[in-house]
């Protein structure tokens, strides 16, 4: 974090279930993109993960993973921080005096406290209702200017604002309003089998979904499975020919070619020579994340070193801000 004028950028993936392709290109791509132009803090957001019911054991070692699957990637976690967000209490500290500075009707307003209420009517517990507070705790703490979130996030982005600007209103001059950054690059991915709806890891069709960990021969099959149109031609149009669209998305991104040039790439060639391409090309690009992934894993020493590290170097921005936080609010704070 060498030069003090570069925006900071916050984000937070939660470590539930293996990433998808869809995770890679929407997201963890960009994070490791993103280092070259702003200081990063990039999180693996544990606790929200506990608003749905996990397998303690589960979460442990997915936390992990997550974290050495991020290291693969590209994060470079001497130039910027890695952290585990229940490592530094602060988030949690904040949180609680944001909630009360958060009305119960804005909460009740989020579409995916509705939507996850429903999918889970069993355990619609008092942490899916606050997660947007926390969410706004995670991102303010650290006075992030700037915050990649996928689409269904940017209702929770948007609360953020909302809290930030109200605490500012009250208490005086405390928080950067965050902005959302959704990169060039940044493509919403589609789930293979139903293109209309995005690609996710929780989908009970494993033929949905491209995991990062998937192997070639797994990619090829997934992909040429992947459900297209009967109209035969290469050719991009989200509305009418969505599953097309999607593969040609994931074939822009790793070749780095236009829409167009993909078009004249594939003319007069089937489908099937398409798929093949984009599985190659896909393939390639994990191939690499996913060796490196496997030899820093195998390094739990180093894993868990980094993460020391980086919840030592967030605590120390997060602390400031919860101490100024404390004192704006009217808590009693005595000498050190
Ligand atoms: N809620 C985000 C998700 O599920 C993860 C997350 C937690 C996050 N805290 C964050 C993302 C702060 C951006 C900023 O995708």
């Amino acid at each position: 974090m060498a030069d003090e004028k570069r925006k900071r950028i916050l984000s937070g993936i939660q470590p539930t279930g293996t990433p998808t392709l869809g995770n890679y290109i929407g997201a963890v791509r960009n994070w490791a993109l993103l280092q070259s132009d702003y200081d990063c803090l990039y999180m693996v957001a544990d606790l929200h993960s506990l608003t749905v019911r996990q397998n303690p054991a589960e979460l442990r070692r997915r936390t992990r993973e997550l974290s050495a699957l991020l290291l693969a990637v590209g994060i470079d976690p001497k130039e910027h921080v890695l952290f585990v967000q229940s490592h530094v209490p602060a988030h949690t500290q904040l949180s609680w005096v944001l909630a009360c500075n958060t009305q119960f009707g804005e909460l009740s307003r989020m579409t995916q406290f509705k939507d996850k209420s429903a999918k889970h009517p069993d355990n619609v517990n008092g942490g899916l209702f606050t997660y947007p507070v926390l969410m706004a705790a995670d991102i303010l703490i650290y006075n992030a200017d700037l915050v990649p979130v996928g689409q269904d996030q940017t209702q929770h982005l948007e609360i953020a604002r909302d809290i930030a600007g109200r605490f500012n209103n009250i208490y005086g001059d405390t928080f950067t309003l965050p902005e959302g950054y959704v990169p060039a690059s940044g493509a919403k991915i589609m789930s293979l089998a139903e293109p209309a709806k995005k690609m996710s890891k929780s989908d009970t069709n494993v033929n949905s979904f491209i995991l990062m960990t998937d192997d070639k021969d797994t990619i090829i099959r997934k992909c040429k499975r992947a459900v297209t149109d009967s109209d035969g031609c290469v050719r991009f149009d989200r509305e009418q020919k969505p599953g097309v669209s999607n593969l040609m998305t994931i074939y822009g991104t790793f070749t780095g070619k236009s829409m167009d040039e993909i078009a004249a790439e594939f003319e007069g060639k089937g489908y099937g020579d398409f798929k093949l391409a984009v599985a190659e090309v896909t393939a390639d690009a994990l191939t690499p994340v996913q060796a490196e992934y496997g030899r820093i894993l195998a390094d739990k020493t180093y894993v868990d070193a980094v993460l020391k590290s980086g919840a030592e170097r967030a605590a120390h921005l997060a602390d400031r801000t919860v101490s100024k936080v404390y004192r704006k609010v009217g808590l009693l704070q005595l000498d050190k």
